[in-house]
């Protein structure tokens, strides 16, 4: 949610700042601008829209600035207007700033600032830090004093960048709550970035801010400091994946580039972790914490999205096989509520991002109660992967698509593989162990088979694609199944679908049910199965048009439904990863052939840092 990028060298900004900003712009798209610092001052171009726009506002007067900031915004106070976007400016142009996040003082800012002279350009929250920073600059001083200060004056969630032509050739950034890393680059080049997609064309060396850091580059370097003062040091790390992995690759979107992406993230999510033999898995990130997991009487769940509906899967996983009672929370929900936490409680956090703001409250929430944190998460270094006692990685490459596809399916991987390490500690037995290990072995596989049913399931979308509403049912481990199915097809094809355990159907939905209505049922053959043929029973019997989802020929389903879409075997846990799979298809399609941007959808933003 809103990136930022930033350049400092001896190279023309411009063109550093837009290819930082495109690969950022999966963050929000409601706005974008640049600030670059060229000769005596500063120059500020934005607008609203997608950065193709604010690219053609740049190509008809080039700028040779070799320093400036960029950001794109996905908008929370103020609308995408040109005056709303960032960066905004000191009144007399010479501080320039693009912000991540939400500043929560920012009324009782602006009113102070109103009294002491200021004029307010945009209604956003952001402005008021820039005229703080101008309010409490002292003659002679660096720009990073007066931004450290006015930090301290600063309640919120904010990643910034900040430059100034009374101080130029260098960016102050700062941290707290929202991601920002620094790029180490080679020949005197430095760069910023909300991620590392916004440096990677140029360096694979990163360095991760921490919470409540501040940063000084120039084309020197850096060096970091904490707001209240203390230099720190902040080690350089490694980017492990490069560009390719953030380019699309021959495929049209980021999305189905990632869905055909599964065999290959599976792959990376199951590597040196499992262990034939014994049953059992090797997972370094929680190896030497495994005696106080031993001990745990109770696991809480936290996600949102996507990953709240992995981690349901993960709750009948972890009860199945570990015997572990376990609930499952909306992280928005649970930081509001006053929730029991009892000694023997883990908090397990599931986010792709890591960074996603209402998790990463809910796990201080946790924490502040008494429990320990567990992360599982896909962006190595983020917030939430840092600030957890211990973790698993998914390890699945960046996302760019802003509807979660491989990190879902590796998020019930990669939770199998933790019940694996849970259950084996408990009451799990060794051949129960193997053969689980044996499917996850398997899986990616399958999953590479799963996937040749793309042209079939194009043909199911052609046939669907006027329709207004959708349901999708499943039961067992196919109900948060259902739940992700409706959810991509909402994301990116805007059509209205609603996922519901099949059993509850009958208790309301089937009202909506009649020669109008699709609905998608999970009905792969698990101990469930026969149930779920007697809901799709009751869906036929309103007229209701089937598209079943099925894992061999389902001889007692074949004529009550329209379409039947097939994925292999494979044990009943792992069967989500399988039957997902040709709903994100389906969702893709769908929105293909109604004209969505895919990749982008409305509203919708890759990275929710604000609440
Ligand atoms: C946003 C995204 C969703 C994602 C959710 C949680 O709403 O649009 O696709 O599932 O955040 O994100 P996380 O990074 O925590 O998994």
């Amino acid at each position: 949610m809103c990136g930022i990028v930033g350049y400092v060298g001896p190279k023309k900004a411009t063109p550093i700042l837009i290819e930082g900003l495109k690969r950022l712009e999966y963050r929000g798209y409601d706005s974008a601008g640049v600030a670059l610092m060229n000769g005596g001052g500063i120059h500020v171009t934005k607008r609203p829209g997608k950065i193709r726009e604010l690219e053609r506002a740049l190509a008809k007067n080039l700028s040779s600035a070799t320093c400036g900031i960029g950001h794109t915004r996905w908008a929370t106070h103020g609308a995408p207007t040109e005056p709303n976007a960032h960066p905004h400016t000191a009144m007399d142009g010479e501080i320039a700033l693009v912000h991540n996040g939400i500043i929560e003082n920012a009324d009782a800012l602006r009113s102070q600032l109103q009294k002491e002279g200021y004029v307010f350009a945009s209604e956003t929250d952001t402005e008021a830090v820039v005229h703080l920073i101008d309010h409490l600059w002292q003659e002679g001083q660096p720009l990073e004093i007066a931004v450290a200060a006015a930090l301290r004056k600063v309640d919120g969630a904010y990643g910034i960048a900040v430059i100034s032509s009374r101080d130029p050739g260098k960016i102050v950034v700062a941290r707290k709550g929202s991601p920002l890393l620094i790029g180490v680059g080679q020949n005197g080049e430095m760069l910023i970035g909300s991620d590392a997609a916004a440096v990677i064309a140029h360096t694979r060396e990163v360095v991760y801010l921490d919470d409540g850091d501040y940063a000084v580059i120039d084309a020197e370097g850096y060096r970091t400091f904490q707001i209240e003062g203390a230099e720190v040091s902040r080690s350089v790390h490694e980017v492990t994946w490069d560009l390719t992995a953030i380019e699309k690759g021959g495929f049209e979107h980021f999305m189905l580039k990632e869905i055909f992406d599964q065999p290959n993230s599976l792959r990376d999510v199951i590597r040196g972790r499992l262990l034939e033999e014994e049953g059992d898995v090797r997972l370094g990130g929680i190896r030497d914490h495994a005696a106080e997991l031993a001990q745990v009487k109770r696991i809480v769940v936290m996600g949102c999205g996507t990953s709240w509906h992995a981690s349901l899967v993960g709750e009948y996983m972890l009860e199945e096989f570990a015997r572990i009672p376990v609930s499952v929370e909306y992280a928005s929900e649970f930081r509001y509520r006053n929730p029991v936490i009892e000694p023997g409680t883990l908090a397990l956090a599931i986010s792709q991002s890591g960074e996603t703001a209402d998790t990463l409250a809910a796990m201080h929430e946790a924490t502040r109660n008494g429990a320990s944190t567990m992360g599982i998460v896909n962006a190595v270094g983020s917030t939430i992967a840092r600030q957890t006692d211990y973790g698993i990685y998914l390890h699945a490459g960046p996302e760019i698509g802003v509807a979660s596809t491989k990190a879902f399916t590796s998020q019930l991987v990669a939770l199998a593989l933790f019940t694996l390490f849970m259950g084996r500690r408990r009451h799990l037995s060794v051949l129960q162990g193997r053969e689980i290990v044996t499917a996850l072995q398997e899986l990616p596989d399958l999953v590479e088979e799963v996937l040749k049913v793309n042209d079939e399931v194009r043909d199911v979308a052609k046939a669907y694609m006027d329709c207004r509403n959708f349901l999708y049912l499943g039961r067992g481990y196919q109900f948060p199944v259902a739940l992700e199915g409706a959810l991509k097809l909402k994301e990116v094809s805007y059509i209205h679908a609603e996922g519901y355990p099949a059993a509850e159907m009958k208790h309301g939905p089937i009202a909506l049910i009649d020669d109008d209505m699709p609905v998608v049922v999970l009905a792969p053959r698990d101990p469930v199965y026969k149930k779920v043929v007697s809901n799709i029973e009751e869906v036929k019997a309103r007229h209701g048009r089937i598209i079943a989802i099925v894992s061999d020929d389902a001889p007692e389903i074949q004529d009550k439904v329209d379409y039947m879409i097939k994925v292999p075997q494979t044990i009943p846990c792992l069967l989500p990863v399988l039957t997902t799979v040709p709903l994100q298809l389906l969702a893709y399609h769908m929105a293909v052939l109604r004209g969505a941007d895919v990749d982008q959808p409305r509203n919708l933003a890759k990275s929710v840092t604000v609440e």
